[in-house]
This record gives structure tokens, C-alpha cells and sequence, in this order.
């Protein structure tokens, strides 16, 4: 089934310049693009898009993180492309992260508080739409 997901270049990827690199592996796998847009999230923004981590420990620093820099957002599009961009990003924790994958090949732990792993993709049909409403409302 065609479906639609919402990536985030996350700041620390778009300060290390790998956006083209995120944006290559996608289209190399061969996904299509069918938004992109360089912007600076805002709170309201990322209120909504995290409403499932507020209350935990890394909430805050995950805020300010997502605040320091501009992030790349897009839609994606293809078959079972939910599942198959969190299968390129790998797992979240870019330490033990498969290598082959985004945050194993590009990710490393910084030591601070929040992890800083380069991408965010949807991890279900459902969040796909919510966060697609959240960051291109209208598409
Ligand atoms: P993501 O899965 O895209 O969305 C939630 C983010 O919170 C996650 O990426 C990491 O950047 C961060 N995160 C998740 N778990 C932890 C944790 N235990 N400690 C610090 N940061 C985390």
C-alpha cells in the first residue's frame, strides 16, 4: 500500500551538512520526495510533534535540541515507506545503531543529554498523517 512519511533532518544533521546524504539514501532506495522544506521548528510546533514524551526525562533537552538550528522536514512517498525509511534511519540509539544504516553510519553519542541522531521518521500509519498535519498542514 503507498504510503506517506514524515522525515526530519534533525539540527545536529542539517549543522554536520548531511541533508544531501539523507535526502540521496532515500531517493537511492527509491522513495519519492513529495515535500521538502528547510525551516526552524517552534514550540507549538514541537509540542505537538513530541506529545508522546512529555512528562520523561529527556523531554526538555529534546526541545531545546530540536530548537537549536533549522531542521530539513519532508514528506516521503512509496510502498510500505513507513517501515522501509526506519529501516534505512536504523535504531535510535546511533551507538549501537546497525552500521549500513543513517544513524550507524553518521551517528555517534556526544555525551549530553539528549540523543542526537540525525533523522526522525513516522513509525505508523497513523503518526505519519498526525505529523504530516503538524509540519505541511494542508498536504
Ligand atoms: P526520535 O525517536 O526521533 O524521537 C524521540 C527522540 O528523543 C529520539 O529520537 C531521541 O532523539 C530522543 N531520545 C529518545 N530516548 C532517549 C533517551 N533515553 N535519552 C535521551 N534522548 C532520547
Amino acid at each position: 500500500m503507498t504510503q506517506r512519511s514524515l522525515v526530519l533532518v534533525k539540527p545536529d544533521g542539517v549543522r554536520r551538512g548531511l541533508t544531501g546524504e539523507v535526502i540521496r539514501r532515500i531517493e537511492a532506495k527509491g522513495y519519492t520526495l513529495v515535500a521538502l522544506e528547510l525551516r526552524t521548528a517552534t514550540r507549538e510546533i514541537l509540542a505537538q510533534h513530541y506529545a508522546e514524551h512529555e512528562g520523561k526525562p529527556f523531554y526538555e533537552p529534546l526541545v531545546e535540541f530540536m530548537l537549536s538550528g533549522p531542521v530539513a522536514a519532508m514528506v516521503i512517498e512509496g510502498e510500505r515507506v513507513i517501515e522501509g525509511f526506519r529501516s534505512l534511519g536504523g535504531a535510535t540509539d546511533p551507538t549501537t545503531a546497525a552500521p549500513g544504516t543513517i544513524r550507524g553510519d553518521l551517528g555517534r553519542d556526544w555525551g549530553l543529554a539528549v540523543q542526537q541522531n540525525i533523522v526522525h521518521g513516522s513509525d505508523a500509519p497513523e503518526s505519519a498523517e498526525r505529523e504530516i498535519g503538524i509540519w505541511f498542514p494542508g498536504l
